[in-house]
């Protein structure tokens, strides 16, 4: 039985393919921290939608959280069609001044985790027909992010890595997408202490209408939702990069 597997399904953008996916009658393993949140969804979804659904209590920012969620798939003999490497947060602030602790969480849970699940899980989603992988990155890709400079550095890391893939499996069958959402509302903005900026004052999409296009584009190389995101990115290219990071960090500033 095919399931697609989910990072960071407790909240936000996460939870919101849970519930996309469901609809498509997909079997899912949902796996976060919280295992009560999972918990819930692991009772709701199977009786809405048919579905099986599977939790996985994991904490991504140790060394052996990735490692852990792989056995548990290898060991349970679940087949995967997806795979959708969400789970990530921010900090906003001087790197001086941040947590280093904090920081090296961010660079295990966004960066690390992502890349050992993404190696480890490689097979299983080759073994399969028409697998998918999405990567969730952010508009933050683009362009350096004073006052974030470890968040913005950890998503530049996940587009790169995912348009490599994207071309490595070009013809396989198996297809990778970064996904770069804008500003969104989930538990993101109140995690990374980025409630009060000009980013999220200037409104935020909801969790459902980014996960809705992604899934609409998941064999697409890059996916930026919403036409507001595509402008500030395209016109970003067409800008020095002293003017896009600066931009980027009045936002948040
Ligand atoms: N919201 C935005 O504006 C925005 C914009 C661009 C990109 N993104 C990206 O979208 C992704 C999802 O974020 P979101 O907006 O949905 O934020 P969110 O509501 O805060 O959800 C974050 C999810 O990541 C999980 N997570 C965090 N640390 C973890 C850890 N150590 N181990 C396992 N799971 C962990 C959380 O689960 P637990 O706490 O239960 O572990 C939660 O399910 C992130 O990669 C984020 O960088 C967000």
């Amino acid at each position: 039985m095919n399931h697609v597997l989910i990072t960071g399904a407790s909240a936000g953008i996460g939870e919101a393919f849970a519930r996309a996916l469901a609809t498509e009658k997909q079997n899912l393993i949902l796996v976060a921290r919280r295992e009560e949140r999972l918990a819930a969804l692991a009772s709701e979804l199977p009786d809405a939608f048919g579905i099986s659904v599977e939790i996985l209590v994991a904490d991504l920012a140790t060394a052996d959280g990735a490692e852990k969620v792989a056995a548990a798939v290898t060991n349970a003999g679940w087949q995967l069609s997806g795979l959708i490497n969400n789970a990530g947060f921010g900090d906003r602030g001087d790197f001086g001044e941040l947590s280093l602790e904090r920081q090296l969480n961010m660079i295990q849970v966004n960066i690390t985790s992502l890349v050992a699940l993404t190696w480890k899980l490689l097979p299983n989603l080759k073994a399969q027909h028409n697998s998918f992988i999405i990567n969730v990155a952010s508009s933050a890709a683009f362009q350096a992010g004073p006052n974030m400079a470890i968040y913005y550095a950890t998503k530049a890391f996940v587009l790169s890595f995912s348009e490599a893939l994207h071309e490595e499996l070009r013809g396989t069958g198996l297809t990778v997408s970064a996904l770069c959402p804008g500003a969104t509302d989930s538990e993101f903005a109140a995690e990374a202490n980025m409630t009060d900026t000009k980013l999220f004052k200037a409104g935020a999409m909801s969790a459902e209408a980014v996960v809705n296009e992604a899934l609409a584009k998941r064999r697409k190389a890059i996916v930026i939702p919403g036409l507001r995101n595509r402008l500030m990115i395209w016109s970003g290219k067409f800008s020095p990069r002293f003017i896009t990071r600066r931009l980027a960090g009045w936002l948040q500033a």
